[in-house]
C-alpha cells in the first residue's frame, strides 16, 4: 500500500506515519509538508530505520504542480493532516487557515480526482460542531456543524468541499472528527504540552478564564488506529467520530500535571479568557466502535503518565523549539545527499 499523508512533520501526521511504519512491513509514506512553525522534521528520527518506506516532501498542499506530481505516483490512499490547527493564531489572523485548510483541501481534492486516487481520508475535528452545555449528550456524526472559531470554521468548510466532492464527483472519501489529542511530539503551544514544560522550569501557567471549559481527551496513538481503521474499513461518504470519553476541566488537568510533577499551584495563572471559548466538547465514537471494531487501549491516566515522562525525558526536543533551533533541521538534513535525493518530487 502506498499513501500520501500530508502535514506528516506535526504531531498527529508524525505519529500516524511512526504507527504505520511499526505496524505494517508493506506500507510506504511520501509525506508532503511544508514545514510551517508547526513542522518539526526531527518528530520523524524514528522512521530513519525504515529507508526508503518513507520519502519526505517538502511542499504546499495549495500548490498544484507538486501535489499533481505526487499524485501521479499514484498512491492508494491520500490522508490529510495538513492545516494551521491553533485556535488562538486563527483568531489573531485566520488567512493561512483560509490558505490550508480550504483552499489547499481543494487543491488536493481536485488532483486526486484528476489521477483518479481510490481514496481520500481528511482529518477533521470536533470543533466542527460547536460547543456543548453541561447536560448536553456528547456529539455524534447527526449534530450539525456550528464552528465557532475562523479555525473550527476553516475546518468545517473543508467538511464540506470534501462531502461535496463526494456527492458531485463519486469520490470515495471519508471524514474523521477527533476529539482533543495528547501525547509525544504535540507542539509546545497545546495545552498539556504547555502546562508540562512550563511547569518543568518553574513558569508561570495561563489558564484562560475560570479553568472550567470542558476538553474531551484521546491519546495520539489511539487517534492513529482510529484513523487507520477508517482507511481501510470506513464507508465511502461517511463521517466517523472518534474519541475515549475521557472529559476533564481544564484546571484539573493542570493541577494533574503540577501534582505528578511535584510543583505547587502557586504556578497557576488565571489570564484573560479566549474570545468565542467553546466550553465543552465531548464525543460519541459508538459508530466507529460498532462498525470498524476500534477502541481505545490507552486509559487517560497511563497515557498522561507517559506523556509527562516523555517531556521530561525529551528536554532537547522541546527546547529546540522554544529556542527556534528545530528550524535549522531541514536546512542540515537537506545538505546531506540522502535528503537532496529524497526532497524533490519525482515528475
Ligand atoms: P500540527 O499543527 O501539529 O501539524 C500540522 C502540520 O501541517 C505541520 O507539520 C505543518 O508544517 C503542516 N502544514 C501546514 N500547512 C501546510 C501546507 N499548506 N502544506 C503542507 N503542509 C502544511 O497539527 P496536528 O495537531 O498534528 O493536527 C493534524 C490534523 O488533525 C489537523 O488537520 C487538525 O485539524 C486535526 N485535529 C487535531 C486535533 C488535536 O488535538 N491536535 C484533534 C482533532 C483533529
Ligand atoms: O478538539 C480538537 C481540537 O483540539 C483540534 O481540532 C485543534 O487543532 C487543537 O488545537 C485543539 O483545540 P483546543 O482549542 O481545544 O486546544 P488548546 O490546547 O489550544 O486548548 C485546550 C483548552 O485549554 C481550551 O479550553 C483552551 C485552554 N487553554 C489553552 C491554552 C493554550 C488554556 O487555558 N491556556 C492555554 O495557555
Amino acid at each position: 500500500m502506498k499513501l500520501l499523508v500530508t502535514g506528516g512533520c506535526g504531531f498527529i501526521g508524525s505519529n500516524f506515519i511512526i504507527h504505520m511504519m511499526e505496524s505494517y512491513p508493506d506500507v510506504n509514506v511520501i509525506n508532503l509538508d511544508l514545514l510551517t512553525y508547526a513542522g518539526n522534521l526531527e518528530n520523524l528520527q524514528d522512521v530513519a530505520p525504515y529507508g526508503s518506506r518513507h520519502r519526505f516532501v517538502r511542499g504546499d498542499i495549495s500548490d498544484k504542480e507538486t501535489v499533481r506530481c505526487l499524485l501521479a505516483e499514484k498512491p492508494d490512499v491520500v490522508v490529510n493532516f495538513a492545516a494551521e490547527s491553533h485556535v488562538d493564531r486563527s483568531i489573531m489572523d485566520c488567512c493561512s487557515f483560509i490558505h490550508t485548510n480550504i483552499r489547499g483541501t481543494q487543491v488536493l481534492l481536485d488532483a486526486c480526482r484528476e489521477y483518479k486516487i481510490p481514496r481520500f481520508v481528511q482529518i477533521s475535528t470536533d470543533e466542527v460542531y460547536g460547543s456543548l452545555h453541561a447536560e448536553e449528550p456528547p456529539f455524534t456524526e447527526d449534530n450539525q456543524i456550528c464552528p465557532n472559531s475562523p479555525y473550527a470554521a476553516s475546518k468545517a468548510s473543508a467538511d464540506l468541499l470534501v462531502r461535496s466532492y463526494h456527492k458531485t464527483y463519486g469520490m470515495d472519501v471519508v471524514i474523521t472528527r477527533c476529539s482533543n489529542n495528547y501525547g509525544p511530539l504535540q507542539f509546545p503551544e497545546k495545552l498539556i504540552p504547555l502546562m508540562i514544560t512550563n511547569a518543568l522550569q518553574d513558569f508561570e501557567l495561563p489558564v484562560y478564564g475560570d479553568g472550567r471549559n470542558v476538553r474531551d481527551w484521546i491519546h495520539v496513538r489511539d487517534h492513529c488506529r482510529a484513523i487507520d481503521a477508517v482507511m481501510r474499513k470506513g464507508r465511502p461518504g461517511d463521517v466517523y467520530n472518534i474519541g475515549s470519553e475521557a472529559e476533564f476541566h481544564n484546571i484539573d488537568i493542570v493541577r494533574y500535571i503540577l501534582c505528578r510533577l511535584d510543583k505547587p499551584e502557586s504556578l497557576i495563572r488565571y489570564v484573560e479568557d479566549r474570545p468565542g471559548h467553546d466550553r465543552r466538547y465531548g464525543m460519541n465514537a459508538a459508530k466507529l466502535r460498532s462498525e470498524l471494531g476500534w477502541t481505545p487501549l490507552i486509559s487517560f491516566e497511563d497515557g498522561m503518565n507517559q506523556t509527562v515522562s516523555w517531556y521530561i525525558e525529551h528536554e532537547m526536543w522541546w527546547q529546540r523549539i522554544r529556542t527556534g533551533e528545530y528550524l535549522n533541521y531541514y536546512e542540515d538534513w537537506y545538505g546531506k545527499s540522502l535528503g537532496a535525493a529524497n526532497s524533490k518530487p519525482k515528475c
